[in-house]
């Protein structure tokens, strides 16, 4: 795996699995959104096809359509067979059965990699990581982060996180990461360290149920607001 880190995995999800995962409404959806860690989703390509405004970053985009589709379909068996094995870890609403579930990732790899190259030329996918985004201070409303934070809370430490969603929230007002999970289904331990360490400069940080929900257990979504924008918005 050259290109992420150990047990990062390229694995895409779908614009509709976003808007659930964070609670997306037409407020949130007309915005500047941030994607950070976005991989092979198909968000950006299907927001875009939509008159949408989303800007994708992850250290995937530095490498050439044929490499990643290459990694995502090895990816697919190993996750597959994974899943199978889990599957009572998983609850199969939103996503009804495991072939379902790898047709959908399939279509949101290639709905992605269809759009890869004009995004790349329109500068909607840029090869960057967390914790530094090049961009400036508030360029975008809302920042968020999908499967990446707390998912790898073994690869990524409790600084790593304050850092990177400091760096969220430099570029936005706000940011939303799901799911508070780790792999395997535990909870991240770095959740209250995290909202501690936000809540005393000032942060508004708030765990909300959403509808989307996977992993078993796994229905919550974090919410940080910079103050001064959640006055603003009322
Ligand atoms: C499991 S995938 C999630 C993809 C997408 N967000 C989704 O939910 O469908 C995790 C992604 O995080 C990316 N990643 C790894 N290290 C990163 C970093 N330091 N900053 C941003 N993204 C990173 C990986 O390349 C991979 O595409």
């Amino acid at each position: 795996m050259p290109f992420t880190v150990d047990g990062v995995v390229p694995w895409g999800r779908t614009m509709e699995e976003y808007c659930g995962m964070f609670d997306l409404g037409e407020r949130d959806l007309r915005g500047r959104i941030l994607g950070c860690g976005d991989g092979p989703a198909s968000f950006n390509a299907e927001m875009t096809a939509q008159g949408y405004s989303v800007v994708s970053v992850d250290p995937l985009y530095a490498f050439g359509a044929e490499v990643i589709e290459k990694r995502v379909e090895e990816t697919y068996d190993v996750i597959l067979e994974q899943l199978a094995r889990n599957r009572d870890d998983f609850v199969w609403t939103c996503v009804p059965s495991l072939p379902a579930l790898g047709q959908r990732r399939m279509w949101a790899m290639r709905t992605f990699l269809a759009d890869f190259a004009r995004g790349i030329r329109e500068g909607r996918y840029l090869d960057a990581s967390l914790p530094d985004l090049p961009f400036e201070d508030n360029s975008f409303d809302l920042a968020l982060s999908s499967h990446f934070l707390f998912l790898y809370s073994k690869e990524f430490d409790l600084d790593f996180h304050v850092r990177a969603l400091e760096e969220m929230l430099r570029v936005a007002p706000e940011a939303r990461a799901f799911p508070l999970l780790q792999v395997g289904g535990a909870p991240s331990p770095h959740v209250e360290g995290v909202i501690d360490t936000f809540t005393a400069q000032d942060i508004q940080a708030r765990i909300e149920e959403v509808p989307y929900e996977f992993q078993r257990g796994g229905r919550r979504m974090l919410r940080l607001r910079r103050l001064i924008a959640a006055q603003t918005d009322g």
